[in-house]
């Protein structure tokens, strides 16, 4: 079976350092705010060329503290993308605010930015990109956009560890980049955590106090805070990761250049775009197709997994149904029906990718 993302693979390679590193962690006795997580806050600011990163619990926690922490509530607009993971939606709500969803590009399943002005009221106070399936979004034309209106500029970066437009990193735009640490991320830990990257002190400061109860003083508390720490364990692990990310998010570009050759100009299929100022990390290989049930079979038949990232665009999911019963979104809603992610990890090797792309190529041919 080849499946979506291979962890064990992955863990075989850097076991030794992760048992040294647990060893370490256990005999320190220091499980929650400590040198690793420390480390791995400089280290991750670094790499981002961020002044601040600030870890927290997850991926959806970085969201909700960053809102949070922009002020942003009740009353409050905030543009975003439906075709992404719920947790983008949720975080609006968390604070009170309200998703205003635009359609996505077609070819970059990203936020149609030409779209971005029109949805624009008194309300609005911030955007949020999404930097879907680890392709970048247009941030230089997005920040002109924010400037003009005086938008805050929040990016869901969940799915874009090491992504770039133009050689500067994803998180580094807004006023906040989120990160997920989910385990199956470009940089994912052996659990939950997430982490806010920032430009602004006054912001990093916020969400110190916010992660950690509302706290800036021991036992004095501020503000109601939440508990969303990251712990040492997971920081160590995503250090030694964050060590190796370089290597594998080129891997995954590797995989996604074979899927190219191999699957460019077939019947009813389009493979992934990218943009010339775009540095994609492909979280996700996501093809569009035609007879999406037939490829799917194949795949099924040639044991090779594949994964519907995503089926139902979040203004048609259960929970905002009712809410936006009047919007239409035809870009997002026919990608929906014919998007479908291949393997992508980067210890897939060249038999596996043969195996996934004869699958699809007599799909698609047959
Ligand atoms: C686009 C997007 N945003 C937010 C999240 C939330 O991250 P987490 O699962 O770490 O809470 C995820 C991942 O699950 C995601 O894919």
């Amino acid at each position: 079976m080849i499946p979506m993302v291979d962890l064990k693979a992955q863990y075989a390679e850097i076991r030794e350092e992760i048992e040294a590193g647990f060893s370490e962690v256990l005999d320190s006795g220091q499980f929650i705010f400590g040198p690793q997580g420390q480390a791995l806050e400089a280290e991750i600011a670094e790499f981002l060329g961020v002044p601040h990163a600030v870890s927290c619990a997850s991926g959806t926690d970085a969201l909700h503290l960053a809102l949070a922490a922009a002020g942003i509530g009740p009353g409050d607009e905030v543009i975003t993308s439906a075709f992404t993971f719920i947790a983008t939606a949720e975080a609006i709500r968390y604070v009170g605010a309200t998703p205003v969803f635009v359609d996505i590009d077609a070819h970059s399943f990203n936020m149609d930015l030409g779209q971005v002005e029109a949805a624009v009221t008194q309300r609005t106070r911030a955007v949020l990109p999404v930097h879907l399936f680890g392709q970048p979004v247009d941030m230089p034309e997005l920040q002109r956009i924010a400037a003009k209106h005086e938008l805050r500029i929040i990016e869901d970066c969940a799915q874009s560890f090491g992504a770039q437009w133009n050689g500067v990193m994803t998180g580094g735009f807004g006023l906040a980049g989120c990160f997920s640490f989910f385990p199956s991320k470009n940089l994912g830990g052996y659990g939950d955590g997430g982490l806010v990257a920032t430009g602004s002190e006054a912001m990093a400061e916020e969400l110190r106090v916010l992660r950690n109860h509302g706290s800036r003083e021991r036992y004095h508390h501020h503000v109601i805070g939440y508990n969303s720490r990251l712990d040492e364990i997971q920081a160590m692990i995503l250090r030694s990761k964050l060590r190796r990310i370089g290597s594998y998010n080129e891997r995954r570009r590797h995989v996604a250049r074979i899927y190219n050759e191999r699957l460019a100009e077939l019947p009813g299929l389009r493979t992934p775009w990218e943009d010339a100022e775009g540095y994609h990390v492909y979280h996700q290989y996501t093809i569009l197709v035609e007879d999406r049930a037939r490829v799917m079979a194949a795949l099924r038949d040639a044991d090779v997994a594949c994964a519907i990232y995503y089926p139902v665009p979040l203004h048609r999911q259960e929970v905002f149904r009712d809410a936006y019963a009047g919007l239409s979104l035809p870009v997002t809603e026919r990608v929906a029906q014919e998007c479908l992610s291949l393997p992508m990890y980067p210890e897939l090797t060249e038999e596996q990718i043969r195996t996934v792309t004869d699958a699809v190529t007599a799909a698609t041919r047959g």
